[in-house]
Order: C-alpha cells, then structure tokens, then sequence
C-alpha cells in the first residue's frame, strides 16, 4: 500500500488515538499469567499486539475477543502456561520477543520464538545474556532469533543493563517473578516503567531506588480490568502535524501522560511550541489526560542528549520532521539505539528527508537537522517502519507538491486508523494502490 499525501492548508478537531502499544501487550502478557479473568478494554488491535495474542493463545490461555480491541483474558497463573506445539511467532515485534523471553525462562518447558525477517535483524543477545546469569538455557542464532528458551528454577540477579532498554529490563523483572530471591536491575537513565506499574498494580512487589528497581519472587498475579489510555506516541504525529500547519489546533483525549512517554512533549515545548498536557485521572497506576495544540508560532531549534532519549526514543523520526522547521542547528546524541529499532531509524531518516529537501546529517549515534528548510514532496519509502511511514506523511502536509510514501501498510504495526484520524482532522491523505 502507498500512501498519496496533498499539502495541508487547515487541521482542526478533537480525535482520540488506539490504546498504547506498550500497555497492550504488557497488559495482556500479565493478565495470561494472573489468577482469574482479566478485561481488558481499548486493547491495541495493531499487527504487533496481534503477535503477542497469538503466543499467548498458543501458550494455552484463553482469550476471548467481544470487540476487536476488548479482550478478556482467562489466566492461567503464574506457573501455568503450556508448551506450544510450535514455535511461537512474533512477527516483527520486539516487544513480544523480548517480554517473553524473559517469562518463559521461568517455565521447564523449552520454547521456539521466530519473527520476521525486520525481527530477525535486531539484537537478541541483550536479553539472552541476564537471563542466563538467572539460570536459563537460551540459544540466540548468531545474536537473533530464532531465539529457543528452557527455564526453569532461576536465580535472582543484579545486573546493570549496559543500554537503557525497557524490553530489556522487562524482561528480567518478568523472569525475576520466577527466581529464588529478588532480582535487581540497574538501568543507565529510566526508561519506560509500565512493568513496574502493572506489576505493582497486580500485588507484587517491585520497588523503584534511584535507578534500580528491584522485584521479590512472587505466587501469584491478581488480574486486572482496565481500558487502557491512548498511545501518546500515536498522539505525537497528530500533535506534530498541528504544530507545523498555520492556524491547526487538535486536542486529544485520554492519552497516556507517563512522563517516561512524554520527552518529546518537554522537547517541543521547549522549542517553542504551545502544547499543554492536562492529567486528569489515572488507569492501572498510569496518569491519563487530554493533549491540546495550536500551531507554533516559531520553533527553535534544540540539543537533545542523555537522560530525556529513552523518554522519547520512538519519537525520533517525528522529532526530526519538525526540526525541519525550527531556526538553527537542532543535534540529537546518545541515540545510537535508534540504529536497531524497526529499520536503522538514524540512516533511514537521513536518506528520506534529504529527498524531501531537508537538511540533515547522520552520526553513529543521532542526527543534526538544519532549519528551517522548506520540504518539497516527494516519493519517499518507509523502510517498512511504521514510525518512519507516519512521520514522512506528516513531511508531506507540510511539502510543497504531493508525497508519496511507499510501503505504508506497516503504519498498522502500531497505529491502525493513523489515515482515518488525520483525514478527520481535515487532511488530504489516502491510500493508493
Ligand atoms: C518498548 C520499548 C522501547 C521502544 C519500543 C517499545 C516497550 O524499546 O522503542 O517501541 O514496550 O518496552 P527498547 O526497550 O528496546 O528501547
């Protein structure tokens, strides 16, 4: 599927996003391993979350499916997944891969986990390495998967994760759930901590110290009934499209508002932009609120470094859309982690927008953007990376001419409904075949 994307003249309007991703599929992990019957509402029906659905149907827990994105969960306990009678396929999520390496190291049972050939490219050895130190047998091909895993009784650890990963950390404390004594992680600079909520919210017992966050072997999970908030990293390109469009103004309700989530929030803010994020109640242990934004007048450009990169990490392609348009030099460091995301964020970003007209140079870890430069459309391709897909389309109402992007049936990885949501926002998007 292409996508044809017109220059935008307006955007307006109020529209809600689909359910975190990430919350998605933590929500529906933990509930497979609680006690009882879990109901989880506004689940995200994206190709990622689909793959964590069919592990854990494979797993031999029951899910029913009332609505597409209602589920409702039977749990099987902590100790009761079965062995799947094939290898459990993860499609191209990392998420689903990581987090259940780490779950089934706690099972005696080996197990198979394939992805896709996007999947396949991503370092598995991260999450290989702690959870032998527990006591796991895993075998990574070549440092990816195919990943095989046979737990069993494991140790607690501490162990200092050397990138800051919350796949990574996830799938330690999961494992650690299983282990003999507490296990503590270490994380360089906080990351996304939706494990740690769930898992506190569900009884056990996890405790955060600086940056360590240790969990206690646990029993049993209590199951968990909740509608889970709007992704705010959906929330960023409706956000990003108002701010570059002359006189647009968008709200969003019910967004997750988890300050992990939300440095690109704090970075455009900080540019110049006119956003305000209202928190107003919370769900499952997590701050939900409303996101509103009018167009900014001027943005400036930024230094992005250090502890504010895993707060945005899936915010980068977007972020660099915008630099486009803010005056000066705007430099991103210490986010070589982007090289190992969906596609090589970092080169694919540079090849994209340099077709666009933009001025960007690539560096091992981040990018520097000069601006402002006015983008010409273009035909540019995704790399088969949602994020990359959605944020070229938002370069596109901003271009002058039209946009092509190719390869866009990926924006369905995590944001199905992304052309619906900016068609009702007055944009000229559509699918082309
Ligand atoms: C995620 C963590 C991040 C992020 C990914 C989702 C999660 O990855 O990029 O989209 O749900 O834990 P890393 O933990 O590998 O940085």
């Amino acid at each position: 599927m292409r996508l044809r994307i017109q220059p935008a003249s307006r955007l307006s309007g109020a529209i809600s996003v689909p359910g975190d991703k990430s919350i998605s599929h933590r929500t529906l992990l933990l509930a497979a391993l609680a006690d009882g019957i879990s109901n989880l509402q506004g689940w995200l029906p994206a190709a990622d979350c689909e793959a964590t659905l069919r592990c854990v149907r494979a797993l031999g827990v029951q899910v029913e499916r009332p609505a597409r994105d209602h589920l409702v969960v039977h749990g099987s306990g902590l100790k009761g997944l079965q062995p799947a009678s094939e290898p459990l396929d993860c499609g191209g999520s990392g998420t689903t891969m990581r987090l259940l390496m780490g779950i089934l190291a706690g099972f005696p049972f080996p197990s198979m986990l394939v992805g896709n050939p996007q999947l396949s490219r991503r370092p598995m050895e991260r999450v290989a390495q702690p959870l032998r130190r527990m006591g796991a047998e895993v075998f990574t091909t070549e440092g990816h998967a195919p990943v095989r895993v046979r737990g069993g009784s494991l140790r607690g650890i501490q162990y200092e994760l050397p990138v800051a990963s919350a796949q990574v950390k996830s799938a330690i404390l999961l494992a650690g759930l299983y282990a003999d004594r507490p296990t503590t992680v270490i994380e360089p600079v906080p990351s996304r901590d939706h494990t740690e909520r769930l898992l506190g919210a569900m009884g056990a017992t996890v405790q955060r110290e600086g940056n360590s966050i240790t969990i206690e072997p646990a029993e049993q999970l209590r199951s968990l009934s909740l509608t889970i908030p709007g992704d705010p990293s959906s929330a960023a390109f409706l956000v990003a499209a108002a701010l570059l469009i002359p006189g647009a103004q968008v709200q969003i309700p019910g967004v997750l508002l988890n300050p992990t989530r939300l440095g690109w929030v704090e970075a455009w803010q900080a540019m110049g932009a006119p956003i305000q994020v209202i928190s107003e109640a919370e769900v499952g242990g997590e701050p939900v609120g409303l996101l509103t934004t009018a167009a900014a007048a001027r943005l400036q450009a930024i230094e992005i470094a250090g502890a504010i990169v895993p707060r945005m990490i899936d915010e980068f392609p977007i972020f660099a859309v915008v630099a486009t348009q803010a005056e000066g030099v705007t430099q991103v460091r210490d986010a070589a982690e982007l090289r190992v995301k969906e596609s090589d964020r970092i080169a694919a970003l540079a090849m994209e927008l340099r077709r666009m007209g933009a001025q960007i140079e690539e560096h091992p870890d981040g990018f520097t953007v000069y601006g402002p430069t006015p983008l010409r459309g273009a035909v540019v391709h995704s790399h088969e990376d949602h994020r990359l897909a959605m944020a070229l389309a938002i370069a596109g109402l901003i271009a002058q001419g039209e946009t092509i992007v190719e390869d866009a049936a990926c924006i369905a990885d995590s944001f199905p409904g992304f052309v619906e949501a900016m068609q009702a926002l007055g944009a000229e998007i559509e699918p082309v075949s």
